[in-house]
């Protein structure tokens, strides 16, 4: 048995990522550490196989706690662990910094002084910044990084952070960087899960700007293949951007989501745009493919109409949610 160590595995991607490693492969055992932020879910936990998932509550940033569950011959660190939506780093940037920076040079630190295998950061296309609108510029692994938001710019600082261990310490170590995730239990401040909420309870459905911004998006169960391949077949101190390539305009997106639930296109609302709004993201996704030989396994059809059944279906998930915290979060970022 292998033991690696998941941080951030209560949230959307990292939960799914713990699923589908248990539910895969049968040599992994898991230590999942995680804050349990607003974002981190225990409810996105029930049901797996605890004989070989352990789940300890601990924050990044908290060298003593992370060495303390770090177990000895650790295989890898997944490092899902972040503060992760743009509109709440608009509002206040200081946590991102903390978690997403100083958090991540801190697993850094704690891999080195236990002699962990490999380290894994799981990072985001928005480090390289926005595209044109045309078709044909894509992100590659080379394209400069020019973060926009105070959340990519804070994923970019993490990266340089892991780019500088392998360099200058020789850390084993592997950079995925992906799309925009759609799937099961995503938090409702993200655009696909917030317009299924408000559409399933006839609420105004807020779309920024003119509707037109382009994102690329995935399956979360492709992105977390993807991660465990980075993982097995990568070369150590490289970087791999993931992508399905599917391209959709925001306004497509909302329109699709209206249709599957039958729900009448007036309840879209255009509202004041996102300042530094990126316009496109699009990966060229060729290393992935030949590299690592992935491919994705959900199309956008299967993979949208599999999120909305289980948000119709976890009704109960998406409502405690929205009694919580999130009702104050709801109205200051929408009025
Ligand atoms: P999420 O916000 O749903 O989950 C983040 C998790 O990290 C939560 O469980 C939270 O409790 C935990 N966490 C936050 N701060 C912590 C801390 N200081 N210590 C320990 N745990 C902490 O995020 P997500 O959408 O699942 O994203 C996971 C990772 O994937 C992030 O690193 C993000 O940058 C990256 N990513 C996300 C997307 C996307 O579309 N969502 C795309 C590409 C990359
Ligand atoms: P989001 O899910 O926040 O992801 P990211 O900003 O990381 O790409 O947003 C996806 C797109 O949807 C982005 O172009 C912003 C837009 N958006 C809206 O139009 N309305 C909303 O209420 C939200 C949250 C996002």
């Amino acid at each position: 048995m292998k033991t690696i160590f998941v941080t951030g595995g209560a949230g959307f991607i990292g939960s799914a990522f713990v699923r589908l490693v248990l539910d895969e492969i049968s040599n992994v055992k898991i230590v999942n550490f995680d804050a349990l932020t607003y974002a981190g879910n225990p409810d996105n936990l029930q049901g797996l196989d605890e004989t070989r998932h352990r789940f300890v509550k601990g924050d990044i940033c908290d060298k003593d706690a992370v060495l303390q569950a770090l177990p000895e011959d650790c295989e890898a660190i997944f490092n899902f662990a972040a503060e992760s939506h743009v509109d709440r780093s608009i509002n206040s940037a200081s946590e991102f910094v903390l978690t997403n920076v100083l958090g991540t040079q801190i697993l850094l630190d704690s891999a080195r002084a236990k002699n962990v295998r490999r380290f894994v950061q799981i990072s985001t296309d928005e480090v390289m910044g926005t595209l044109p609108e045309n078709e044909t510029a894509f992100f590659t692994e080379t394209s400069p990084l020019k973060p926009n938001s105070p959340y990519a710019a804070s994923k970019a600082a993490a990266e340089h952070l892991v780019r500088a261990a392998h360099e200058t310490f020789g850390v084993d170590t592997i950079i995925t960087r992906c799309g925009n995730n759609y799937g099961q239990r995503q938090f409702p401040e993200k655009l696909i899960p917030l317009i299924i909420a408000n559409a399933m309870n006839d609420e105004s459905l807020p779309v920024y700007g003119d509707g037109k911004n382009v994102r690329d998006w995935i399956f979360v169960e492709d992105h977390c293949r993807a991660i465990w391949l980075a993982y097995e077949r990568g070369k150590s101190g490289e970087s791999y951007n993931i992508g399905a390539r599917n391209e959709r305009q925001n306004i497509e997106v909302v329109k699709s989501i209206l249709d599957a639930l039958d729900k009448p296109h007036s309840l879209i609302k255009f509202v004041t745009d996102r300042p530094g709004h990126d316009r496109r993201y699009a990966i060229d996704a060729a290393k992935v493919e030949t590299e690592l030989g992935w491919q994705p396994q959900t199309t956008w059809e299967e993979g949208l109409q599999k999120t909305i059944d289980w948000y119709l279906e976890n009704q109960d998930w998406i409502k405690r949610i929205r009694n919580g915290a999130y009702r104050d979060y709801y109205k200051k970022q929408y009025g």
